[in-house]
């Protein structure tokens, strides 16, 4: 088989920037201690009911307007289903998954994670505005993936 000249050359310069990208993300695995982002403490997630603070998940006030938010996610459900926080509060999102992977997704705001069962996912926000947000997964799931859904109240 005849490979044309500048065919080549095209294909040696993909199979570089193939050797570049895999040597930047190795070297900042290494180096800079990279992992994927957000996961930052690992858990059994066949004993998430009984291990602290998953075994009771909700709202933890840790100043003024800052708080802790412990989630559990399930099939088909975020447990708790609703929190209340002032305006302006701080909240650190902390989640984890007792089955499958999930998806904790704030639309229109920065707080969007992967739940992967074993990890704790960590995802901060301010609420600057009240209303009522609407906390979504955003990782098909299974058949009632569209219905898990929970709210966040800033009021
Ligand atoms: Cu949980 Cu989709």
């Amino acid at each position: 088989m005849h490979v044309h000249r500048q065919e080549k050359i095209w294909m040696a310069f993909g199979l570089a920037l193939l050797v570049v990208f895999a040597a930047v993300i190795t070297t900042s695995a290494i180096v800079d201690g990279f992992v994927p982002p957000s996961r930052v403490q690992s858990i059994d997630p066949t004993k998430v009911a009984q291990t602290p603070p998953f075994d009771h998940p909700g709202l933890r006030k840790v100043a003024d307007r800052a708080y802790e938010a412990y989630y559990v996610a399930r099939v088909f459900s975020f447990a708790p289903a609703e929190i209340r926080v002032p305006a302006g509060s701080r909240v650190t999102f902390y989640v984890t998954s007792a089955d499958v992977e999930h998806g904790f997704s704030i639309p229109a705001t920065g707080v969007n994670t992967m739940v992967t069962p074993g990890w704790v996912s960590s995802v901060a926000h301010v609420f600057k505005e009240r209303g009522t947000f609407l906390l979504v997964c955003n990782e098909y799931c299974g058949a009632g993936h569209h219905m898990m859904a929970a709210k966040v109240v800033v009021e």
